[in-house]
């Protein structure tokens, strides 16, 4: 079957005890018993799993080309449980530009749990493989990263990881399974934040892990059910109900990023935009060997903090907010806000300057998104 029909139809077959067409949300916490030792259906407590969850797992693992997949409250949950896979004195290589809650979990709380963590530029294989060490045992990619829209090739790092035994984990939440495939080139582990493209509608966070092998599946659902942040029904059943329009939001997601992000690189008062969807990335020809097609996240730098202020207290149609992914255009300012707990010295360096602009390109009317910006940049 296409994506679209997977989308659609995976894990979601009719209810079986109803045979209602949409599974219903199953708001209970607990299961009764057949009789002692003998669950019902298949599931006793909800901490460890629930119908509305097993749907949304099979229907992620599906899309990705994966073996299975486990679904948390949060990214940053699911991001949690990939490290936990790992144990006091192991390392790992990560992208520099990660998102910032990526970068406080690993500099602020697991490294008092033994792990070690190197921040290169992914970009390059040949700093990651300089930056590796005898106890590496991850490398850790986000691609495009956020909000600098850098890429890395996945091939590349799956290459360097099966030579030295390591595990490669690939952030997709930029691209969602329809613009990129990491398992496709290589990827051991692919990370989500649920919260963005996969539900789509701004409605509830979550966060999902997906596996290609047995040994990390197994150790991963320990985790969930051990550690308890599986996914509750009601946010499984709001990202079943946005997945199913997955593919058709992107390619209109794909349509309007490229447009806006022309309508900026082309404007005067726009000092520089980042987007792989543009010949003048330096990245161009690997995102398009690598992506299905740019997406529709794009920075922008606007020259100062103080252009940058005035022109976000002006857009209307571009709602002055974190996060990114939804159906409705999405604007931030990263140093500010999502990668605020990234220290000055490293957002510099990693080019997350003051005034750079993040925007998630939602699926309005292009025209309404192209001219709500037009006007924000007359207060610059
Ligand atoms: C690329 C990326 N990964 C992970 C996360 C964390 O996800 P969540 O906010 O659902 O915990 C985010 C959040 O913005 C993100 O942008």
């Amino acid at each position: 079957m296409g994506f679209a029909t997977n989308a659609i139809h995976v894990g979601q077959e009719p209810d079986p005890s109803t045979g209602a067409v949409v599974l219903p949300i199953y708001q209970t916490s607990t299961y009764v018993y057949e009789e002692l030792g003998k669950s019902r259906g298949g599931y006793d407590y909800a901490r460890t799993n629930h119908p509305n969850r097993k749907a949304l797992e099979r229907t992620l693992a599906k899309l990705e080309g994966a073996l299975a997949s486990y679904v948390f409250t949060s990214g940053m949950a699911a991001i949690d449980s990939v490290f936990r896979l790992l144990r006091p004195g192991d390392h790992v290589v990560l992208s520099e530009a990660v998102y910032g809650g990526v970068y406080r979990l690993t500099t602020q709380l697991l490294v008092h749990f033994g792990l070690e963590f190197s921040f290169v530029d992914t970009s390059d294989p040949a700093v990651v493989l300089g930056a590796f060490r005898p106890n590496t045992k991850m490398i850790y990619i986000e691609t495009p990263t956020n909000p600098t829209l850098r890429i890395t090739d996945i091939s590349a790092m799956a290459k360097l990881a099966n030579e030295r035994r390591a595990t490669l984990v690939v952030d997709n939440t930029f691209l969602t399974p329809y613009l990129q495939r990491p398992i496709e080139l290589g990827a051991h582990i692919v990370v989500h934040s649920l919260t963005k493209y996969l539900n789509g509608h701004s409605d509830a966070t979550g966060g999902a892990v997906v596996l290609t092998r047995t040994d990390d599946a197994e150790k991963i659902y320990f985790i969930q059910r051990s550690a308890g942040a599986g996914l509750a029904p009601m946010d499984c059943f709001l990202t079943s109900r946005g997945l199913k329009t997955l593919a058709i939001r992107m390619l209109q997601h794909n349509a309007n990023g490229l447009a806006v992000a022309r309508h900026l690189d082309a404007h005067p008062k726009v000092r520089k935009v980042f987007y792989p969807g543009l010949v003048n990335h330096p990245q161009h020809e690997l995102a398009r060997r690598q992506q299905k097609g740019p997406g529709a996240m794009l920075s922008f730098d606007l020259g100062s903090e103080d252009a940058a202020r005035r022109f976000l207290n002006q857009v209307k149609i571009c709602s002055l907010a974190e996060s990114l992914g939804g159906v409705e255009s999405l604007i931030s300012l990263p140093a500010q806000m999502t990668h605020a707990s990234m220290p000055k010295e490293v957002r510099d360096r990693v080019g997350i300057t003051d005034s750079l602009v993040r925007l998630s390109v939602g699926i309005e009317d292009v025209e309404d998104i192209v001219a709500d910006i037009d006007q924000a940049l007359l207060y610059i």
